[in-house]
C-alpha cells in the first residue's frame, strides 16, 4: 500500500466538519486499508477560526479563507461542507478550476446548479461526489450510480427530510402541535439553519431532483419540482388518515411516465402496513422501484454529525481509489454518461396522476352525498372510500372524508371547485394526496 496519504482541504467546521474529523481519526488504519492510502485532513477554512481550531485539535492548519484552501497546492480533495448556493458555489467552482476534485454534502447547490457544476468537472476530468447530499448516511446515490444499474427505475418514494419526518411522529404519537415540535426538531439539530426549507418541502424537493437526474438519466430541474410542504397540514387529517388505516408522510417523489417525469414534494397519504410508513422520528428512507429487482428500501439517519460524515468519508475512500483513473472509467456523475441524459420533460402538476383524500364539510341531510359524487363521476372520478362522522351534539354540519382512485390532479381540482361552491358543503374542501406504493 502506498503510504503517501491523499491531502483533504475541509471547507466549514460545523457539525458534519466535526464528524468527518473524528470518524477519519477513529477509524483511519482500517480507512487506509480500504483506499489503499492514508486520507489526511491538512487544513480546515472557517470564519469563525476558533471553531476550526476545535475541529482540528492542532492536527491540521487552520484558516478563515476558504478560497486559500481551493488555491492551495497541497490539497488534492476539497470537502465542501458550508451550504447553501452563495460562497459554496464560487468555491467548489473554483477548487473545480484548480483541478481538485469535491466531495459535497450540499443538496441545494447540486439541485440548483448541478448541471453547471457537473459539465466543469467534466471538462476539466475530475470528480464532484455528493453521496453526503441525499438522506445523510443512507448510500442512497451509490445504490442509484452502481448497484440498481441493471434496472430502468419506475418510481422513487423517499422520505428525505429528517426535521418533517420527526415534526409528523409527534404530532401523531402525541397529539402535540406543529411549533412546539418545531421548536424541539431545532434544539434536537435536526432543521437547516432556516426551518422554512424543512417544513416548506424545499429541502425534500433539492434532494428528490437529485435522486430524479440519478434515476432517470436527465438534468437537474429544481425549478420544475412541485414543492408543498407540512405547515398548512391540520391535525385532524392526521387523525382521519389514521381511522382509514393510513399515514401521513411529506414524500419526495419522482416517477417516470410515457408522458415525463413526475418531479413532487407534498404530504402523502400511505398505507400503515407499508414499511415505509413506520419510519419515524428523524429518520430517512428511500424506497427504489426497478423493474428487474422490483422494491428495495433504504432506511438509516438523514442527519447528524457521524451519519453524514460516514458519507463524505465514502465519497474520500472512492475518489482516492480512482482518482489516477482516466476520467471515461470512472462512474459519471449522474449514473448515464454526460453525452446521454434524456430530455424526457418533467410534468405540470396538472397532469400528474395520483389518489386523493379529500375532507368536506358538509350539511347532515339527504342528497348531500348524492351531489357530491355526481360531481366526482361527471370528472371519472371514482371514490374509493367513505366515511362520514356523527354531526356534534347542536351541529348540522359534519366531516366528510372521502378517498379516491387515481385520477388526474387537473381532474380532481375541477371537480373540487365544482363541490366547493354547493351550497350544503361549507368552506374549502381539503385535498391530500394518496400513494399506496405497492
Ligand atoms: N434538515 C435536513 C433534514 C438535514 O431535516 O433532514 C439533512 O439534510
Amino acid at each position: 500500500m502506498s503510504i503517501k496519504p491523499i491531502n483533504v482541504g475541509l471547507l466549514g467546521a460545523g457539525t458534519v466538519g466535526g464528524g468527518t474529523f473524528a470518524v477519519l481519526r477513529r477509524n483511519a488504519e482500517e480507512i487506509a486499508r480500504r483506499a489503499g492510502r492514508p486520507i489526511r485532513i491538512t487544513v480546515v477554512a472557517d470564519k469563525n477560526l476558533e471553531l476550526a481550531e476545535q475541529v482540528a485539535g492542532g492536527a491540521c492548519r487552520i484558516t478563515d479563507d476558504a478560497f486559500l484552501v481551493v488555491a492551495d497546492p497541497e490539497v488534492d480533495i476539497v470537502v465542501e461542507l458550508i451550504g447553501g448556493c452563495g460562497v459554496a458555489k464560487d468555491l467548489v467552482l473554483k477548487a473545480i478550476a484548480n483541478g481538485k476534485h469535491v466531495v459535497t454534502a450540499n443538496k441545494a447547490l447540486l439541485a440548483m446548479h448541478g448541471n453547471e457544476i457537473f459539465k466543469a468537472a467534466q471538462d476539466k476530468g475530475v470528480m464532484v461526489a455528493f453521496e453526503a447530499a441525499v438522506a445523510g448516511g443512507i448510500p442512497i446515490i451509490k445504490a442509484l450510480r452502481e448497484g440498481l444499474t441493471a434496472n430502468r427505475i419506475q418510481w422513487i418514494a423517499g422520505i428525505i427530510n429528517g426535521t418533517t419526518n420527526f415534526i409528523l411522529s409527534e404530532m401523531r404519537d402525541k397529539g402535540l402541535g406543529f411549533d412546539t415540535v418545531l421548536k424541539e426538531a431545532q434544539r434536537l439539530g435536526y432543521a437547516e439553519a432556516d426551518p422554512t426549507f424543512d417544513i416548506e418541502g424545499v429541502d425534500a424537493a433539492h434532494k428528490i431532483t437529485i435522486l430524479s437526474a440519478l434515476a432517470f438519466g436527465i438534468p437537474m430541474q429544481f425549478d420544475k419540482a412541485y414543492i408543498e410542504g407540512i405547515n398548512k397540514l391540520d391535525a385532524t387529517d392526521i387523525k382521519y388518515a389514521e381511522q382509514l388505516g393510513y399515514r401521513i408522510k411529506l414524500l419526495g417523489i419522482t416517477r417516470r411516465t410515457p408522458e415525463g417525469v413526475e418531479l413532487r414534494v407534498h404530504p402523502t397519504l400511505i398505507p400503515s402496513k407499508r414499511l415505509i410508513a413506520n419510519v419515524e422520528g428523524a429518520m430517512n428512507a428511500v424506497l427504489v422501484q426497478g423493474d428487474a429487482v422490483g422494491s428495495t428500501l433504504y432506511y438509516g439517519k438523514g442527519a447528524g454529525a457521524e451519519p453524514t460524515a460516514s458519507a463524505v468519508i465514502a465519497d474520500l475512500v472512492d475518489v482516492t481509489r480512482m482518482h489516477t483513473a482516466d476520467p471515461g472509467h470512472r462512474v459519471p456523475h449522474l449514473a448515464f454518461q454526460p453525452d446521454q441524459l434524456s430530455d424526457l420533460p418533467i410534468l405540470p402538476m396538472n397532469e400528474v396522476t395520483t389518489s386523493y383524500y379529500l375532507r368536506l364539510r358538509v350539511q347532515d341531510k339527504p342528497g348531500v352525498l348524492a351531489d357530491i359524487t355526481r360531481i366526482l363521476a361527471g370528472e371519472q372520478i371514482s371514490i374509493d372510500a367513505v366515511i362520514q362522522k356523527e354531526p356534534a351534539e347542536d351541529e348540522e354540519q359534519t366531516d366528510l372524508i372521502m378517498l379516491t382512485h387515481q385520477t388526474r390532479e387537473k381532474r380532481i381540482n375541477a371537480a373540487i371547485a365544482r363541490v366547493e361552491a354547493l351550497p350544503v358543503v361549507a368552506g374549502k374542501v381539503t385535498r391530500l394526496r394518496l400513494e399506496q406504493l405497492g
